[in-house]
């Protein structure tokens, strides 16, 4: 069986093909919009993903030696993200499933970037930190769904380090040489400062640090001690819900996925966790970190083998569509996937 899978959530177009025998993933392209300037532009950002689609789609069939015609399903991810740039990803499967005459697969993108890391680590239930621009959540899977065992409840950890760049001056570009912006300048930091640490029960809060490491950058504190103390900060808050997410559920395994999955000091100070309460670590491989079209295509997969699809006539774009809503029907009780 082999699924194409679409990503157009924000700021990449992705396609991936999966297929349900190894290597599982036969291809994953993707292209990255970066704005020149600011932050994400919803319209920009869809052009871009409409310009790119085309030659993205074409090169992830040409990788995997494939044409469309060999294709089982086509799955999309219809949300959560920026309706402009969803829009694009939705109307190009509602077209090669029309088209074609392939079933057509819903997918969460939030649920893909579990599933995905579900597959490259072959974890069973595991405790999941996702941390992405969009997303911050401890997730863990409970009677059928992926459900939230704590969150931001206001911006992203993704969003907090993106902005802090931006209006410090630091960025676009936000990554360079794989590392983020402002980890490269809390390299040099030397110093701590006291910032505000804001967890709530199992929820954290990441924009009155924010603001508050902005107001010490304009009253002249040192740029890197700030980007320093904000990302101790802010890792040790999320790991610190995670510790106790881990406790409460009991759970054996720590799977670290998102975006925000690629930074190595986020990813030493949960592996660092788990490992003290003895629970087995896995960061998602960077190829699958960022948004990816593979994610899709592999739930897509998993979706399909369990019968869910679309008409794609009904498909459309969810904006806001939380991860704990999703039936997850390929899942037992015990995580594992059949
Ligand atoms: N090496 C890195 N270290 C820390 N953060 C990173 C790194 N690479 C990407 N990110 C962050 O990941 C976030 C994007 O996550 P991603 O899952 O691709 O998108 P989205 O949140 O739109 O789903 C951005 O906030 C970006 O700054
Ligand atoms: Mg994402």
């Amino acid at each position: 069986m082999l699924v194409l899978g679409i990503e157009s959530t924000a700021h990449t177009i992705g396609v991936g093909i999966a297929s349900d025998k190894p290597p599982f993933v036969l291809s994953n392209v993707y292209r990255r919009y970066v704005p020149s300037s600011g932050g994400i532009h919803p319209r920009e950002s869809s052009r871009f993903i409409a310009e790119n689609a085309y030659d993205v789609l074409v090169e992830a069939l040409a990788r995997a030696n494939l044409s469309i015609k060999d294709i089982d399903a086509i799955a999309v991810a219809l949300g959560p993200g920026l309706g402009p740039c969803l829009r694009i990803g939705a109307t190009l499967a509602r077209f090669l499933a029309l088209r074609y005459g392939k079933p057509l697969v819903p997918v969460n993108h939030a649920v893909a970037h579990i599933e995905i890391g579900m597959l490259t680590s072959g974890f069973r239930d595991p405790l999941v930190i996702y941390v992405s621009g969009g997303n911050t959540a401890i997730i863990a899977f409970l009677e059928g769904k992926y459900r939230v065992f704590g969150e931001t409840i206001d911006i992203s950890l993704g969003n907090l380090i993106d902005t802090f760049a931006r209006e410090a001056g630091l960025a676009p570009p936000y990554i360079v040489n794989g590392r983020h912006v402002v980890e490269l300048c809390a390299s040099r930091g030397e110093r701590l400062l006291s910032l505000p640490y804001s967890v709530k029960g199992q929820d954290v809060s990441y924009s009155g640090l924010l603001t508050a490491a902005l107001n010490m950058v304009r009253n002249g504190e040192r740029l890197e001690d700030v980007c320093l103390s904000l990302i101790e900060t802010a890792y040790s808050m999320i790991v610190e819900v995670a510790e106790r997410g881990l406790a409460h559920t009991r759970k054996k395994e720590v799977l670290l996925t998102g975006g925000v999955s690629a930074s190595p000091l986020l990813e030493s100070k949960a592996k660092l966790m788990a490992e003290s309460h003895e629970a087995l670590f896995h960061n998602v491989p960077r190829e699958y970190a960022g948004d990816n079209g593979a994610m899709i295509s592999w739930t897509g997969l998993l979706a399909y083998k369990h019968g869910v699809t679309i008409n794609p006539l009904d498909a459309r774009i969810e904006q806001r569509w939380r991860v704990d809503e999703v039936d997850i029907p390929w899942r037992n009780q015990a995580g594992r996937s059949s």
